[in-house]
Order: structure tokens, then C-alpha cells, then sequence
């Protein structure tokens, strides 16, 4: 594991939400531990993330106490543990059986895993855990409703749910999180509808902007729902840019291919079509006109202006990143990256659907890699 970089253990990373998870927490240098059952999910996950950052995978059932004490011994290995995310859970029979019908076997393979594994991995790590270290225990709607058909699993997630509660109020040093992410159009949201469209729901990459402020907040303990987070007194939840393209496929191909993000949501309809694709961390950056000229004479030498909006994205090697981004369409604005008054290397192209766009590199992630 790589020194200075924080450690995370996320169960059941293979796929769905544990999956789009670890890839952001890879994205933002964090070492990885995952777990998933099935070692060919496990082994294509590990490949992709490990492009990212430092993964050890350790292919098993969390239900197992065989497993999680291989898991506990990696956690030592590496030194440490900041972030703990139970999100390993599975649903039980498909479809759901009303409770009157529960087959009752069925139902204890669904506590083993989504109730006593969790516990019993907190347990198995607590001598681990750091000491800014957070506990982040996936939970659902299904643990607060009570929806007919959901009290298999439902009722599995509000014993998890009250853990969490009493862990926080035993262990008050530590931050310790039930978090209900919403829908996700995930393999166990097909299995919760067998035979249904699920297309509507959004892909479990749309939850995770909001799981990190939660990671990376001083929120205390206790039960949030991802799309209901307390904000400020204004509820502002997410700022999203939309862009309109003349050429929308080029520009689709540009943002997906190129800039490497992921869907959310996606339409086509007699309106009109449309993509939402979600990014890492976004920021707002406000400059004065003689600012955003200074930044265009910088990077372009004055042959392009930033006009009303221009993107910037930070982004490891810039050379690369242009490259990646011409292939999928964009074209050159400046000569070739800058080193800039304030240190950064900045490249200036852009996009198919004419907007400004900056490469960037800051000068501490150089100083970092020397
Ligand atoms: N999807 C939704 O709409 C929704 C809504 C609310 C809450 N949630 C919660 O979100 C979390 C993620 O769910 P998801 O929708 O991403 O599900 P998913 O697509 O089924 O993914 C579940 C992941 O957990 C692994 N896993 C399952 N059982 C395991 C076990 N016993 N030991 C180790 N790994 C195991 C799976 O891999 P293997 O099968 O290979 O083990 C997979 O990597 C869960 O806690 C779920 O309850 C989901």
C-alpha cells in the first residue's frame, strides 16, 4: 500500500454501488481493500481499479469468519483503516415473499450477511481503525417503510440500522454512518423486480458524489439518506452544467470516451435527447474578465477567449489526457501545455461542442511524483 494515502475496506466491490465506490475513492488516492464472492467480478474489478491505485482483493463470503479474519489481516498489514463501508448486502428470494410465507432458512442467510457481517467486521478491525477513521454502514428505504414484500431484507437493514445507532453512541470517537444511497439500477434492483423495466432508476454512480461529502464531512453519526443530505439553509444539493450540443453524438463520445465519465441518465425521446454523465469532485470558479484574459493569454497566447464558460479538469499526466481527448474529438487551442505563472501545467483545447476547456496538473501533485 502506498504510503501518506488513506485505506479504505469496502465489501462487495465487484460491482453495482461497492464498485462506483471504490473507483472514486481511487480517484482520490485512496488505497483499497475489496471484497465480492464471485473471483472473476472480483479479478475485473481489481484490474480496473488497480489502474488508479494500490487494491488488494480478497475473494470471499463476508457471511464467513474465515474470510473476514483474512480481511482484519490485510487491514493490519496495511497499517490501518480509515473508512470501513459495509455495502456487501444481498436481497434474499426473487421474487420477495410476503413475510407470512418467509422461508425462514432463506431468512437467516439474509441477517448472516447483512446484519452479522457487518458487525462482526467492525469487530474484526476495531483494533485497526484510525483514529479519524469512519464506519459507513449501507442501509435502505426498505429498513424505515413498510413496504409489502420488503421485510425479509427490510427488516435486516433496520437491525443494521440500530447497530449502527448503538456503535455510535459506544464508540463516540469514531463517526459511524447508516447511509440509504436511494434507487440504483444495480444487479439486486433487478433481482428486487424481476421482469421490470428499471431503466428510470438512476446508476449507482449518481449516490456517490454524495457518500463522499458524507466520507469527508465532520457530520455526526447517525441515519442520511444520499439524496436528502443536509445542506445549507438554500438545500443546494448539486450544481449541474448543461451544455447544449449541435453535434450531440460527437459531443456524447467526447465527455463518455474521452473525459472518461460515467452515465447517470440518459434519454431519447420526441423532445429531444439528452446525457447526464456524473464527474469527481466539481467546483465553481468565478474570475473577473482581466483574470480569465490573463488565463487565455497564459495558455492559448490570446488566439482563444474563455467566453461566458470554459471547463477546467484536473487531470494526472495532461499530455495524456489531450491526447485521450482529441481522440474522441476535441481539437488543440494552445501550441502545447504551459507551465503557468502560478506553477500548474495547463493545455488549453476544445470541446466538440465549442467550449473552452483547460487541462491542468497542479504544481504540488509534480512535486508529488518527483
Ligand atoms: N440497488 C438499489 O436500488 C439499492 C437501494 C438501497 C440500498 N441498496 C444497498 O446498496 C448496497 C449495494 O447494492 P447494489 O445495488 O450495488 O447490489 P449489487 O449490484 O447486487 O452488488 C452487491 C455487491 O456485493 C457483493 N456481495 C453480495 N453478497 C456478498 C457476500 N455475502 N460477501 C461478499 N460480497 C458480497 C456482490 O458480489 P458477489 O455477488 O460476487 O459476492 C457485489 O459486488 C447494498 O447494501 C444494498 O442493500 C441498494
Amino acid at each position: 500500500m502506498s504510503e501518506n494515502s488513506r485505506t479504505a475496506l469496502i465489501t462487495g466491490a465487484s460491482r453495482g454501488l461497492g464498485l462506483a465506490l471504490a473507483k472514486r475513492l481511487a480517484e482520490d488516492g485512496w488505497n483499497l481493500l475489496i471484497d465480492g464472492r464471485n473471483p472473476e467480478a472480483l479479478d475485473a474489478a481489481t484490474a480496473e481499479l488497480s489502474e488508479l491505485t494500490t487494491v488488494a482483493a480478497i475473494t470471499g463470503d463476508v457471511s464467513d469468519k474465515a474470510h473476514r479474519d483474512a480481511l482484519a489481516e490485510a487491514v493490519r498489514n496495511s497499517g490501518g483503516l480509515d473508512l470501513l463501508v459495509n455495502n456487501a448486502s444481498i436481497l434474499g428470494p426473487s421474487p420477495r415473499p410476503e413475510l407470512i410465507e418467509y422461508p425462514l432458512d432463506a431468512l437467516e442467510e439474509v441477517y448472516r450477511v447483512n446484519v452479522f457481517a457487518p458487525l462482526a467486521l467492525v469487530q474484526a478491525v476495531k483494533g485497526s481503525l484510525n483514529p479519524e477513521a469512519a464506519i459507513v454502514n449501507i442501509t435502505s428505504d426498505a429498513a424505515v417503510q413498510n413496504y409489502e414484500g420488503w421485510g425479509g431484507y427490510g427488516s435486516s437493514k433496520a437491525a443494521l440500522e440500530q447497530i449502527s445507532n448503538i456503535l455510535a453512541a459506544e464508540m463516540p470517537h469514531l463517526r459511524i454512518y447508516a447511509l440509504d444511497p436511494g434507487d440504483m439500477r444495480t444487479r439486486m434492483h433487478e433481482e428486487a423486480f424481476p421482469g421490470e423495466d428499471i431503466s428510470d432508476r438512476p446508476l449507482p454512480e449518481a449516490s456517490v458524489p454524495e457518500i463522499m461529502r458524507v466520507i469527508e464531512s465532520d457530520l455526526p453519526s447517525g441515519r442520511y439518506e444520499v439524496r436528502n443530505l443536509p445542506g445549507d439553509s438554500r438545500g443546494i444539493r448539486e450544481l449541474r452544467v448543461a451544455v447544449t450540443a449541435d453535434d450531440f453524438e460527437a459531443a456524447r463520445v467526447f465527455y463518455e470516451e474521452g473525459l472518461g465519465l460515467p452515465v447517470v441518465d440518459e434519454w431519447a425521446r420526441e423532445d429531444g435527447s439528452g446525457v447526464i454523465f456524473s464527474a469527481p469532485t466539481t467546483t465553481v470558479e468565478i474570475l473577473d474578465r482581466r483574470q480569465s484574459e490573463f488565463v487565455d493569454e497564459v495558455e492559448a497566447k490570446g488566439r482563444a477567449s474563455s467566453g461566458h464558460v470554459r471547463l477546467a479538469v484536473e487531470a494526472r499526466d495532461v499530455v495524456e489526457a489531450a491526447a485521450a481527448l482529441r481522440k474522441a474529438g476535441a481539437k488543440m487551442v494552445g501550441q502545447s501545455a504551459v507551465e503557468t505563472p502560478w506553477g500548474d501545467e495547463n493545455m488549453r483545447l476544445e470541446t466538440p461542442d465549442g467550449l473552452q476547456i483547460t487541462l491542468f496538473r497542479p504544481v504540488e501533485e509534480k512535486e508529488a511524483v518527483r
